[in-house]
Protein backbone atom coordinates (compact mmCIF):
# COMPACT_ATOMS: atom_id res chain seq x y z
CA UNK A 1 0.00 0.00 0.00
CA UNK A 2 1.52 3.34 -0.50
CA UNK A 3 1.19 6.31 2.01
CA UNK A 4 -1.13 8.60 0.23
CA UNK A 5 -3.71 5.09 -0.31
CA UNK A 6 -3.39 4.99 3.36
CA UNK A 7 -3.98 8.28 3.94
CA UNK A 8 -6.48 8.19 2.05
CA UNK A 9 -8.74 5.84 4.14
CA UNK A 10 -7.89 7.69 6.64
CA UNK A 11 -9.33 10.95 5.98
CA UNK A 12 -12.48 8.79 4.67
CA UNK A 13 -12.76 7.21 8.22
CA UNK A 14 -12.02 10.51 9.88
CA UNK A 15 -14.68 12.00 7.54
CA UNK A 16 -17.21 9.80 8.25
CA UNK A 17 -17.18 9.32 11.73
CA UNK A 18 -19.15 11.89 13.51
CA UNK A 19 -21.88 11.43 12.08
CA UNK A 20 -21.96 7.61 13.08
CA UNK A 21 -21.22 9.02 16.07
CA UNK A 22 -24.01 11.37 16.49
CA UNK A 23 -26.49 8.57 15.06
CA UNK A 24 -26.23 6.81 17.90
CA UNK A 25 -29.20 6.81 20.09
CA UNK A 26 -28.61 5.01 23.15
CA UNK A 27 -25.71 3.30 24.70
CA UNK A 28 -25.97 -0.10 23.11
CA UNK A 29 -26.17 1.86 19.33
CA UNK A 30 -22.89 3.43 21.11
CA UNK A 31 -20.64 0.13 21.56
CA UNK A 32 -21.78 -0.93 18.32
CA UNK A 33 -20.59 2.13 16.46
CA UNK A 34 -17.16 2.26 18.65
CA UNK A 35 -16.94 -1.58 17.66
CA UNK A 36 -16.85 -0.65 13.85
CA UNK A 37 -14.77 2.11 14.29
CA UNK A 38 -12.03 1.47 16.94
CA UNK A 39 -12.70 -2.09 17.66
CA UNK A 40 -9.69 -4.19 18.40
CA UNK A 41 -11.41 -7.35 16.30
CA UNK A 42 -12.58 -5.54 13.32
CA UNK A 43 -12.84 -1.69 13.60
CA UNK A 44 -11.95 -0.10 10.90
CA UNK A 45 -8.69 1.95 12.08
CA UNK A 46 -7.51 -1.23 13.08
CA UNK A 47 -7.99 -2.74 9.33
CA UNK A 48 -6.06 0.45 8.12
CA UNK A 49 -3.41 0.58 11.19
CA UNK A 50 -2.65 -3.22 9.66
CA UNK A 51 -1.58 -1.87 6.40
CA UNK A 52 1.19 0.37 8.32
CA UNK A 53 3.51 -2.42 8.21
CA UNK A 54 3.33 -3.12 4.40
CA UNK A 55 4.37 0.49 3.55
CA UNK A 56 7.71 1.84 3.13
CA UNK A 57 9.73 2.26 6.10
CA UNK A 58 10.30 5.65 5.21
CA UNK A 59 6.55 6.75 5.35
CA UNK A 60 6.12 4.58 8.82
CA UNK A 61 6.22 7.53 10.63
CA UNK A 62 3.99 10.09 9.22
CA UNK A 63 1.23 7.37 8.67
CA UNK A 64 1.44 6.37 12.19
CA UNK A 65 1.23 9.73 13.75
CA UNK A 66 -1.65 10.82 10.79
CA UNK A 67 -3.18 7.35 12.34
CA UNK A 68 -2.96 8.41 15.19
CA UNK A 69 -4.71 12.07 15.36
CA UNK A 70 -7.50 10.54 14.08
CA UNK A 71 -7.78 7.63 16.59
CA UNK A 72 -7.53 10.33 19.28
CA UNK A 73 -10.26 12.46 17.39
CA UNK A 74 -12.74 9.19 17.01
CA UNK A 75 -11.81 8.34 20.88
CA UNK A 76 -12.93 12.01 21.92
CA UNK A 77 -15.85 12.39 19.92
CA UNK A 78 -17.31 8.86 21.53
CA UNK A 79 -16.27 9.62 24.88
CA UNK A 80 -18.58 13.47 24.44
CA UNK A 81 -21.80 11.00 22.89
CA UNK A 82 -21.42 8.73 25.85
CA UNK A 83 -21.68 11.23 28.50
CA UNK A 84 -24.18 12.67 26.50
CA UNK A 85 -26.10 9.06 26.32
CA UNK A 86 -26.02 7.89 29.55
CA UNK A 87 -27.07 11.56 31.30
CA UNK A 88 -29.98 11.25 28.76
CA UNK A 89 -30.43 6.96 30.21
CA UNK A 90 -33.15 6.03 33.29
CA UNK A 91 -31.30 4.97 36.21
CA UNK A 92 -30.28 1.06 36.14
CA UNK A 93 -33.44 -0.43 38.47
CA UNK A 94 -36.21 2.37 37.45
CA UNK A 95 -36.65 1.54 34.44
CA UNK A 96 -40.38 2.38 33.17
CA UNK A 97 -42.95 0.06 34.11
CA UNK A 98 -44.80 0.27 31.38
CA UNK A 99 -47.45 -1.64 32.57
CA UNK A 100 -48.60 0.02 35.95
CA UNK A 101 -51.88 1.37 35.90
CA UNK A 102 -51.76 5.31 35.27
CA UNK A 103 -52.47 7.32 38.44
CA UNK A 104 -55.79 9.22 38.60
CA UNK A 105 -55.89 12.73 37.70
CA UNK A 106 -57.45 14.82 40.57
CA UNK A 107 -60.58 16.94 38.74
CA UNK A 108 -61.63 20.13 40.58
CA UNK A 109 -65.30 20.20 41.43
CA UNK A 110 -67.46 23.34 41.89
CA UNK A 111 -69.05 23.91 45.54
CA UNK A 112 -72.73 22.44 45.62
CA UNK A 113 -74.21 25.65 46.74
CA UNK A 114 -71.86 27.43 43.61
CA UNK A 115 -73.95 24.79 41.45
CA UNK A 116 -77.45 25.45 43.00
CA UNK A 117 -76.45 29.53 41.98
CA UNK A 118 -75.17 29.11 38.94
CA UNK A 119 -78.37 26.43 38.14
CA UNK A 120 -80.70 28.89 39.27
CA UNK A 121 -79.43 31.71 37.70
CA UNK A 122 -79.42 30.31 34.34
CA UNK A 123 -83.12 28.90 34.95
CA UNK A 124 -84.07 32.80 35.36
CA UNK A 125 -81.75 34.20 32.44
CA UNK A 126 -84.47 32.01 29.98
CA UNK A 127 -87.03 33.97 31.67
CA UNK A 128 -85.33 37.52 30.81
CA UNK A 129 -83.86 37.91 34.08
CA UNK A 130 -80.32 40.13 34.73
CA UNK A 131 -78.20 39.76 37.41
CA UNK A 132 -77.80 42.28 40.13
CA UNK A 133 -75.18 42.62 43.08
CA UNK A 134 -75.16 45.02 45.95
CA UNK A 135 -72.69 45.81 48.91
CA UNK A 136 -71.81 43.28 51.48
CA UNK A 137 -71.19 46.08 53.97
CA UNK A 138 -74.50 47.83 53.80
CA UNK A 139 -76.56 51.64 54.73
CA UNK A 140 -78.89 50.05 57.68
CA UNK A 141 -81.50 52.07 55.49
CA UNK A 142 -81.02 50.05 52.75
CA UNK A 143 -80.92 46.68 55.03
CA UNK A 144 -84.03 47.99 56.98
CA UNK A 145 -85.77 51.19 56.67
CA UNK A 146 -85.92 50.88 53.04
CA UNK A 147 -87.84 47.74 53.34
CA UNK A 148 -90.26 48.74 55.43
CA UNK A 149 -89.25 47.33 58.37
CA UNK A 150 -90.18 48.93 61.91
CA UNK A 151 -88.19 51.24 64.17
CA UNK A 152 -88.36 48.66 66.82
CA UNK A 153 -88.03 45.15 64.83
CA UNK A 154 -86.36 42.39 66.26
CA UNK A 155 -84.11 41.66 62.99
CA UNK A 156 -82.43 44.88 63.93
CA UNK A 157 -81.37 43.70 67.52
CA UNK A 158 -77.97 43.60 68.43
CA UNK A 159 -78.39 40.21 68.82
CA UNK A 160 -79.06 39.06 65.38
CA UNK A 161 -77.37 41.61 63.76
CA UNK A 162 -73.61 42.20 62.90
CA UNK A 163 -73.45 46.03 62.98
CA UNK A 164 -70.25 48.15 61.90
CA UNK A 165 -70.14 51.35 63.19
CA UNK A 166 -71.52 54.47 61.13
CA UNK A 167 -74.47 53.66 60.20
CA UNK A 168 -73.23 50.25 58.40
CA UNK A 169 -74.42 46.20 58.58
CA UNK A 170 -73.14 43.42 57.48
CA UNK A 171 -76.16 42.74 55.38
CA UNK A 172 -78.47 40.23 56.83
CA UNK A 173 -80.37 39.37 53.45
CA UNK A 174 -80.08 40.51 49.57
CA UNK A 175 -83.45 42.66 49.62
CA UNK A 176 -81.33 45.79 49.98
CA UNK A 177 -80.42 45.03 46.60
CA UNK A 178 -84.05 45.52 45.39
CA UNK A 179 -83.90 49.06 46.36
CA UNK A 180 -80.47 49.82 45.24
CA UNK A 181 -82.00 48.36 41.61
CA UNK A 182 -85.22 50.21 41.30
CA UNK A 183 -82.98 53.67 42.27
CA UNK A 184 -80.75 53.07 39.59
CA UNK A 185 -83.14 51.71 36.69
CA UNK A 186 -86.46 52.51 35.68
CA UNK A 187 -89.45 49.61 35.23
CA UNK A 188 -89.50 47.06 33.98
CA UNK A 189 -87.06 45.29 36.34
CA UNK A 190 -86.29 41.78 35.99
CA UNK A 191 -83.54 40.54 38.01
CA UNK A 192 -81.62 37.89 40.15
CA UNK A 193 -79.23 39.14 43.04
CA UNK A 194 -76.79 36.44 44.73
CA UNK A 195 -74.72 36.81 47.40
CA UNK A 196 -73.54 36.45 50.86
CA UNK A 197 -75.61 37.77 54.04
CA UNK A 198 -74.49 37.52 57.61
CA UNK A 199 -76.30 36.81 60.56
CA UNK A 200 -75.27 36.38 64.28
CA UNK A 201 -75.76 33.30 64.30
CA UNK A 202 -73.33 30.36 65.89
CA UNK A 203 -73.06 27.41 63.76
CA UNK A 204 -75.30 24.43 64.11
CA UNK A 205 -76.11 21.79 61.55
CA UNK A 206 -78.98 24.40 60.27
CA UNK A 207 -77.60 27.59 60.61
CA UNK A 208 -74.39 29.36 60.02
CA UNK A 209 -73.17 33.17 60.59
CA UNK A 210 -72.63 33.89 57.02
CA UNK A 211 -74.33 32.18 53.75
CA UNK A 212 -75.41 32.83 50.30
CA UNK A 213 -79.15 34.05 49.27
CA UNK A 214 -80.72 34.40 45.65
CA UNK A 215 -83.02 37.55 46.27
CA UNK A 216 -85.21 37.48 42.79
CA UNK A 217 -86.86 40.96 41.87
CA UNK A 218 -89.81 41.78 39.73
CA UNK A 219 -91.19 45.31 39.03
CA UNK A 220 -93.49 46.76 36.18
CA UNK A 221 -97.07 47.72 35.49
CA UNK A 222 -99.73 45.46 36.19
CA UNK A 223 -97.91 42.62 38.12
CA UNK A 224 -99.78 40.74 39.83
CA UNK A 225 -99.30 37.46 42.37
CA UNK A 226 -100.91 34.91 39.70
CA UNK A 227 -97.28 36.25 37.85
CA UNK A 228 -95.64 35.27 41.21
CA UNK A 229 -97.21 31.67 41.61
CA UNK A 230 -96.61 31.15 37.65
CA UNK A 231 -93.04 32.14 37.75
CA UNK A 232 -91.94 30.09 40.86
CA UNK A 233 -93.57 26.91 39.99
CA UNK A 234 -91.95 26.84 36.87
CA UNK A 235 -88.67 27.50 38.63
CA UNK A 236 -89.02 24.87 40.58
CA UNK A 237 -90.33 22.42 38.10
CA UNK A 238 -87.40 23.08 35.65
CA UNK A 239 -85.00 22.91 39.05
CA UNK A 240 -85.89 19.91 41.12
CA UNK A 241 -87.45 18.02 38.15
CA UNK A 242 -91.14 18.42 35.75
CA UNK A 243 -93.86 16.74 38.34
CA UNK A 244 -92.25 18.40 41.54
CA UNK A 245 -95.61 19.52 43.69
CA UNK A 246 -95.44 23.37 44.98
CA UNK A 247 -97.36 24.54 48.17
CA UNK A 248 -97.95 28.47 49.22
CA UNK A 249 -98.00 29.34 52.70
CA UNK A 250 -98.85 32.42 53.88
CA UNK A 251 -96.20 34.72 55.97
CA UNK A 252 -94.65 37.47 57.02
CA UNK A 253 -91.82 40.09 55.79
CA UNK A 254 -91.98 43.70 56.43
CA UNK A 255 -91.42 44.43 52.54
CA UNK A 256 -94.12 42.24 51.14
CA UNK A 257 -97.36 41.92 51.24
CA UNK A 258 -99.20 39.59 50.68
CA UNK A 259 -96.42 37.37 51.41
CA UNK A 260 -95.59 33.63 51.18
CA UNK A 261 -92.94 31.01 51.63
CA UNK A 262 -93.01 28.20 48.87
CA UNK A 263 -92.50 24.55 49.67
CA UNK A 264 -91.83 21.74 47.14
CA UNK A 265 -92.40 17.77 47.73
CA UNK A 266 -89.21 16.40 49.56
CA UNK A 267 -86.98 15.04 47.06
CA UNK A 268 -85.24 12.69 49.28
CA UNK A 269 -88.65 10.78 49.87
CA UNK A 270 -90.74 11.97 47.31
CA UNK A 271 -92.92 13.51 49.98
CA UNK A 272 -93.46 10.20 52.12
CA UNK A 273 -91.71 11.73 55.10
CA UNK A 274 -88.00 11.45 56.26
CA UNK A 275 -85.84 12.73 58.41
CA UNK A 276 -84.56 15.33 55.72
CA UNK A 277 -88.23 17.05 55.60
CA UNK A 278 -88.77 16.55 59.34
CA UNK A 279 -91.60 13.45 58.50
CA UNK A 280 -93.47 16.69 56.83
CA UNK A 281 -93.12 15.51 53.41
CA UNK A 282 -92.02 18.81 52.03
CA UNK A 283 -89.48 21.27 52.08
CA UNK A 284 -89.67 25.07 52.55
CA UNK A 285 -87.30 27.00 49.53
CA UNK A 286 -88.00 29.99 49.44
CA UNK A 287 -89.69 33.07 50.63
CA UNK A 288 -91.68 35.92 48.59
CA UNK A 289 -94.10 38.05 48.18
CA UNK A 290 -95.95 41.28 46.21
CA UNK A 291 -93.05 44.46 46.90
CA UNK A 292 -94.72 46.71 49.85
CA UNK A 293 -96.03 49.92 48.55
CA UNK A 294 -93.75 51.37 50.72
CA UNK A 295 -90.68 50.37 49.43
CA UNK A 296 -91.17 51.10 45.64
CA UNK A 297 -92.10 54.55 47.68
CA UNK A 298 -88.47 54.20 49.31
CA UNK A 299 -86.67 53.57 45.71
CA UNK A 300 -88.79 56.75 44.14
CA UNK A 301 -91.75 54.92 42.48
CA UNK A 302 -94.89 55.34 41.82
CA UNK A 303 -96.74 52.96 43.51
CA UNK A 304 -100.06 53.64 42.34
CA UNK A 305 -98.34 52.92 38.75
CA UNK A 306 -96.16 50.33 39.57
CA UNK A 307 -96.51 46.66 41.38
CA UNK A 308 -93.97 43.95 41.61
CA UNK A 309 -93.26 40.90 43.50
CA UNK A 310 -89.59 39.60 44.87
CA UNK A 311 -88.90 35.99 46.53
CA UNK A 312 -85.12 35.40 48.33
CA UNK A 313 -84.04 32.07 48.57
CA UNK A 314 -80.94 30.33 50.78
CA UNK A 315 -78.98 27.81 48.21
CA UNK A 316 -77.40 26.18 51.07
CA UNK A 317 -80.57 24.83 51.67
CA UNK A 318 -81.38 23.82 48.37
CA UNK A 319 -78.16 21.94 48.19
CA UNK A 320 -78.94 20.64 51.50
CA UNK A 321 -82.48 18.99 50.46
CA UNK A 322 -81.27 17.81 47.15
CA UNK A 323 -78.29 15.65 48.09
CA UNK A 324 -79.96 14.96 51.60
CA UNK A 325 -76.87 16.20 53.65
CA UNK A 326 -77.44 15.94 57.20
CA UNK A 327 -75.64 19.16 58.35
CA UNK A 328 -74.98 22.47 56.62
CA UNK A 329 -71.63 22.82 58.65
CA UNK A 330 -70.15 19.96 56.22
CA UNK A 331 -70.51 22.84 53.55
CA UNK A 332 -68.17 25.56 54.72
CA UNK A 333 -65.64 22.33 55.85
CA UNK A 334 -63.77 22.96 52.78
CA UNK A 335 -62.96 18.94 53.12
CA UNK A 336 -62.48 18.07 49.31
CA UNK A 337 -63.11 14.13 49.68
CA UNK A 338 -66.69 15.46 50.53
CA UNK A 339 -66.96 18.65 48.06
CA UNK A 340 -65.26 16.51 45.25
CA UNK A 341 -68.40 14.63 44.61
CA UNK A 342 -71.03 17.10 43.30
CA UNK A 343 -71.20 17.81 39.69
CA UNK A 344 -74.19 18.47 37.60
N1 LIG B 1 -85.17 38.60 52.69
C1 LIG B 1 -85.97 37.50 53.16
C2 LIG B 1 -85.14 36.65 54.13
O1 LIG B 1 -83.95 36.85 54.21
C3 LIG B 1 -86.45 36.61 52.04
C4 LIG B 1 -87.40 37.33 51.11
C5 LIG B 1 -86.93 37.99 50.00
C6 LIG B 1 -88.76 37.29 51.34
C7 LIG B 1 -87.81 38.64 49.14
C8 LIG B 1 -89.65 37.90 50.50
C9 LIG B 1 -89.17 38.57 49.39
O2 LIG B 1 -85.64 35.79 54.79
Amino acid sequence: MSLPAFIAALDLLAADAPARIGAAVDLEAWTEVRNALVGRQSGRLTDIMAGLGALAKEDRREAGQRANSVKVAIEEALAHRHAELAAAAPKSGSSFDLSMPARGRWKGAVHPVSLVIDEVIEIFRELGFTIALGPEAEHAWYNFGALNFPDDHPAMDLHDTLYLGDGQVLRTHTSPVQVRTLQQYPPPVRVLAPGNVYRRDFFDPSHAPMFAQIEGLVVDEGVSFADLKATLSHFARRFFGSTTQTRFRPSYFPFTEPSAEMDVQCGVCSGSGCSVCKQSGWIEILGAGMVHPAVLEAAGLDSERFTGWAFGMGPARTAISRHGIPDIRILYDADVRFLDQFTR
